[in-house]
């Protein structure tokens, strides 16, 4: 085991705040709303929900259990556990995962960094809804400008990175979490009082399931698991980390209730203006760089709340795109022998060449579609629609049929020190309802069945 040479949480406070970093961040702020406007708004959330605590708390346990079982990177632990089966190659998918997220997740990250300058020159202040638009679609579709800001980025992602776990990702999420969650807080009670504020609640928080298509419910289901990290071996790498002594469950409590109340208040910040503003909700990707720019606009101070709002959405997504790196880059340390600092730039290059890929489908490589999407639509779909409940099953199936049962207990009762009440039927989810669940809405949503 590799454990005692190997860095690690130095604090149960750090570990829940790098876990809570890794799953809060543009998926909450930035995809969770625009997916639930696509997809029907309170329908969407509540399937979401569901998934969360049904699907994703019990498979984020399991990688937990998993990960500081093994103490090793995601895929140096399944080629051990795996021995001679087939379960060794889970690590390749998980490898993949990281990769095509990162390099979506970067583009998306530079946007912020834009907006955070955009915010500071003074170039949102009092545009109207259309010129916002024109501004964010000139933007995203010029050359050069975002695939700088994501070099930018992962450079920067690289750099905490290579700072290694307790002086790097520790620390900067320790500071980071908090603060964001107080300016979340602040933009929910201005938006909630703009004048029609209540229609942008209603389709929050009314189901119109009629709504909701077969591929909403993927979409919910993909979300859920790319909102909580889970499905990909970040969590079981994080897990690694994490003392014998810490209680597992108490943790993925803790970190799912951060990264669903975030997610939440981004709708309750972001619904509000886009009924109020006129916005529609299907705007897709761009929503949340053009409803909230109005909502800033309409308060006092508003370009300081821009500036801190930008720079927290950019720190949110570095606290997640570290622990994306971290995966590639642990496996390059672990399985390849490579130095630390040649496996983050190895690591950082590839993701940022791939994701040049993903920024410039909005505007050079716009007409190249595959299947009917643009490269980042593809990127976006296969990772978070696909790879992620496809990861989902094979760890539930892995920890349900696979793992030793008394390893998993011990590992979640710290050899029997807690008490886990509910432990067979978290075992009943992992062996049949997850696998079982995920697979017919992955087929179903793909034509499949
Ligand atoms: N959970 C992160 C977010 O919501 C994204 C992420 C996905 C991070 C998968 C790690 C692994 O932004």
């Amino acid at each position: 085991m590799h454990t005692n040479t190997r860095d690690g949480f130095g604090s149960k406070f750090g570990a829940i705040a790098a876990l809570a970093g890794s799953a809060v961040g543009l998926g909450n702020i930035w995809k969770f709303p625009y997916e639930a406007g696509n997809n029907g708004g309170g329908a969407f959330l509540l399937v979401y929900v569901f998934f969360t605590v049904a699907i994703g708390l019990p498979v984020m346990l399991s990688e937990f259990a998993i990960g500081r079982h093994s103490g090793r990177n995601a895929f140096g632990t399944f080629m051990t556990l795996g021995g001679k089966t087939h379960w060794r190659h889970f690590g390749i998918l998980v490898l993949l995962a990281a990769c095509m997220i990162l390099s979506f997740y970067g583009t998306v990250a530079g946007w912020t960094l834009e907006y955070v300058v955009k915010s500071f020159t003074h170039s949102l202040n009092g545009l109207s809804g259309t010129e916002l638009n024109t501004l964010f679609s000139d933007f995203i579709s010029n050359p050069y400008k975002p695939v700088i800001w994501q070099i930018i980025f992962m450079i920067l992602t690289g750099f905490i990175v290579l700072a290694g776990i307790k002086k790097g990702i520790e620390r900067y999420t320790k500071m980071m979490m908090p603060l964001l969650f107080v300016i979340i807080v602040i933009l929910c009670i201005r938006a909630c009082t703009l004048d029609g504020a209540s229609e942008g609640l209603k389709f929050l928080f009314l189901p119109k399931f009629s709504e909701l298509s077969a591929q909403g419910v993927l979409s919910a289901l993909g979300q859920a698991f790319f909102s909580l990290s889970i499905g990909m071996g970040v969590l079981l790498t994080y897990a690694s980390y994490i003392p014998k002594s810490e209680n597992l469950t108490s943790i993925s409590i803790q970190v799912i209730c951060a990264d669903t109340a975030i997610a939440l208040l981004a709708g309750i910040a972001i619904f509000p203006a886009v009924f109020a503003f006129n916005i529609s909700p299907d705007s897709g990707p761009g929503l949340v760089f053009l409803t909230l720019p109005q909502v800033f606009q309409s308060m006092a101070f508003g370009q300081f709340w821009a500036i801190l709002f930008f720079l927290l959405l950019t720190m949110a997504a570095l606290t997640s795109s570290i622990s994306l790196l971290e995966v590639i880059v642990a496996f390059f340390v672990e399985e390849r022998k490579m130095t630390r600092r040649k496996a983050t730039m190895l690591s950082t290059f590839i993701v940022t060449f791939f994701g040049a890929i993903c920024t410039l489908s909005f505007g050079p490589l716009g007409k190249l579609h595959i299947a009917g999407l643009t490269l980042f639509e593809i990127f976006d779909f296969v990772s978070s629609n696909i790879l992620l409940p496809l990861g989902g099953i094979l760890l539930s199936v892995y920890a349900g049929w696979k793992f030793d049962r008394h390893l998993l207990e011990a590992e979640l009762t710290n050899n029997g020190k807690l008490r886990l009440r509910l432990f067979k039927p978290l075992v009943f989810i992992l062996k049949y309802i997850a696998p079982l669940f995920i697979s017919i809405i992955l087929l179903h949503a793909l034509h499949l069945f």
